[in-house]
């Protein structure tokens, strides 16, 4: 990737699988060999917990206040980060906000249930103004039954699709191989028993990664353009945001 790629995992729902589904992210990043930051802008800490629990130091998990995910950025641009993973707080407008802000692609994580498909309109309408790259995920989804999708998750993505927005290709199920690895600090994508879990992250991570390559791009300033009797005009910065 080269440059610095921010995703925000947002959601004003709480429990819908932010912080498991950021932690998965984080690590897939390490493993396609990026330098990974996770930021951990939720008081709550469970990113920064399970960093503790994971030890070492393939990827760093910093605490980030809403007011300091701005200049987090460029501290993060200056170290050579090349992937920065946000983990927000349910319920705060604020700091949902200032972390799309901060971030190319904003991950919008719901379960397909009737009641937390209903609450995603809130986090939608929050984030409309700020007209940036954006996608649901939905996590926690049944299983397969006899190879069929569960009446759950496709009444969920058709009642989605009235968004407009892009809904990530890939369904991330209820497995109890996300509890534990998070217990560890781990990701399905490193234990090698979780091969359905660590296909749909490694999934998951191909769709981010094609999003971002498209969010960087689009972002990126347009060549001035020389105009008769006038300066070219200046850069625009990457991501005025
Ligand atoms: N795909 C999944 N399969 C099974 N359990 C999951 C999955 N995703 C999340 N969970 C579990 O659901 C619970 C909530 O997940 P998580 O803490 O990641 O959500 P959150 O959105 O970050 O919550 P909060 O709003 O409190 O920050 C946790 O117990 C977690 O282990
Ligand atoms: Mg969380």
């Amino acid at each position: 990737m080269g440059s610095l790629n921010i995703v925000a995992v947002v959601a004003l729902k709480g429990g819908t699988g932010k912080s498991t589904l950021a932690s998965n992210l984080a690590v897939a990043g390490v493993r396609a060999g990026l330098k990974t930051l996770g930021i951990d802008a939720d008081p709550q800490g469970s990113l920064a917990q399970w960093k503790r629990f994971r030890g070492g130091d393939d990827l760093m998990v910093s605490p980030g206040k809403t007011s300091t995910l701005h200049p987090m950025r460029f501290a993060a641009e200056r170290s050579g980060t090349e992937l920065a993973v946000i983990d927000t707080r349910a319920s705060s407008l604020d700091n949902m906000l200032e972390a799309a802000k901060a971030a190319h692609l904003t991950l919008i994580v719901a379960r397909p249930t009737p009641i937390d498909v209903r609450a995603v309109a809130a986090t939608v309408e929050a984030l409309r103004p700020l007209q940036r790259p954006s996608a649901i995920v939905l996590n926690q989804a049944p299983t397969l039954r006899g190879g069929r999708e569960p009446a759950l998750v496709t009444e969920s993505i058709e009642a989605l699709r009235a968004h407009g927005l892009p809904i990530a290709p890939v369904v991330v199920r209820n497995r109890s191989a996300y509890q534990t690895a998070f217990l560890h600090g781990r990701s399905p994508l490193e234990l090698e028993s979780e091969a359905a879990a660590a296909g749909e992250i490694g999934e998951l991570w191909n769709y981010v990664e094609a999003r971002l390559r498209q969010a960087v791009q689009q972002l990126r300033p347009a060549p001035a353009v020389r105009t008769r009797g006038r300066p070219p005009l200046p850069p625009i910065r990457a991501m005025a945001v």
